[in-house]
């Protein structure tokens, strides 16, 4: 990333209180860089991107492989302290990436959330969220998203795409990067607050499936329902059900009722 793109955006961030961007030009995982950082006593609102992830972990102990210097690698320091719930940063993190890329031209009718947090184009992934705690109530915010890579393996075309291959190749990820710590640091300010009614308006925009038939998969079965409202209290479905988001494994729409 350039001089001039790091120094816009953290002049941007100013307005918002403690919000700050280390860029490093290669990490292995932009979670560790920032849980050194939180281990120095760096306090929360703390961004770090990198240009080059060697090491970039994904969820359920999977790796996360980008293109250097084309895909977004962000971990945020987060210390929801008694003001949100950290059940709510599962929410927060994909609904702000969906209004980063609403706004920045990816038509949102492709644009699809799906649970728990991962970023859909085309039905493709191009997006994925890892929160990881430390235990004592700071939280590392991981969003990688493939931007400007060119190419996937065999085993993940078809599923996997970046904004390039799908036709958004003037989008840069310090321009993506940009937008999308603005929204980041607005949500969060609102959640602050008590407010977190635009992240859940997001989300539910960026999911989809509200009103609809879907089955709801926890580690004991399926359950079957009409979706009514999704958050951090809970997955509401019609007839009373309410399932806590923990332990909801996916959530899939009932195709063939
Ligand atoms: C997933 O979909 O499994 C989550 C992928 C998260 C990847 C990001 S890239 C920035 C941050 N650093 C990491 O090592 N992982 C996250």
């Amino acid at each position: 990333m350039s001089d001039e793109s790091l120094a816009r955006i953290q002049a941007r961030l100013e307005p918002f209180e403690g919000w700050r961007l280390w860029h490093l030009d290669r990490v292995v995982s932009t979670q560790d860089s920032l849980r050194e950082a939180l281990e120095q006593g760096e306090p929360e609102h703390l961004a770090l991107s990198a240009g080059i992830q060697t090491g970039g972990r994904g969820r359920h102990g999977r790796s996360w492989n980008q293109e250097p210097e084309e895909d977004l690698a962000l971990s945020v320091l987060l210390r929801p302290a008694g003001r949100y719930p950290p059940l709510l940063l599962p929410f927060l993190l994909p609904a702000a990436l969906y209004e980063a890329l609403g706004t920045m031209a990816v038509p949102r009718q492709k644009l699809r959330i799906k649970w728990p947090n991962d970023l859909l184009l085309d039905e493709k992934k191009i997006a994925g969220v890892l929160i990881e705690g430390d235990g004592s109530g700071a939280y590392l915010c991981g969003i990688g998203c493939n931007v400007g890579r060119r190419s996937f393996p065999e085993e993940l075309r078809g599923r996997a795409s970046s904004l390039r291959l799908e036709g958004l190749e003037q989008t840069s990820y310090p321009q993506l990067l940009e937008v999308l710590l603005l929204e980041l640091a607005r949500m969060l300010s609102e959640a602050e607050k008590g407010d977190w009614s635009r992240v859940l308006h997001s989300y539910a925009q960026g999911f989809r499936y509200l009103g609809e038939e879907v089955v709801v998969e926890t580690g004991e079965g399926g359950i079957h329902g009409r979706l009514e409202s999704l958050g951090p209290q809970g997955i509401r479905l019609d007839q009373g059900a309410c399932l806590d988001p923990g332990q909801v494994l996916a959530i899939r729409r009932l195709v063939d009722p």
